[in-house]
C-alpha cells in the first residue's frame, strides 16, 4: 500500500501531519509511521514545541482551518 504525508490545518489549533515523516526535534529525529497522525503547534504557546500541547485554547489562538471540521 501507497502511504502519501498528508498536512491539513485544524481551526483555532495546530497543524495536523500524516505520516510517514520524520519531525525533526531539539531531542532528536521522531519517526511518525504511515497513517500516523501528529500535531504541530503554529500558536507559539505550546511548551513541548514543535508538537502542539492544547495551549493554543488558553490562550485565544484563532486561524482558519483547511476543512469544515
Ligand atoms: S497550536 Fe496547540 S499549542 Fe500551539
Amino acid at each position: 500500500m501507497l502511504y502519501m504525508s498528508n498536512i491539513s490545518f485544524n481551526k483555532n489549533g495546530p497543524m495536523v501531519v500524516t505520516g510517514p515523516i520524520v519531525v525533526m526535534t531539539k531531542k532528536g529525529p521522531i519517526k511518525v509511521g504511515a497513517g500516523e497522525k501528529v500535531y504541530l503547534c503554529r500558536c507559539g504557546h505550546s511548551k513541548d514545541k514543535p508538537f502542539c500541547d492544547g495551549s493554543h485554547a488558553k490562550n485565544g489562538f484563532t486561524a482558519d482551518g483547511s476543512s469544515d471540521e
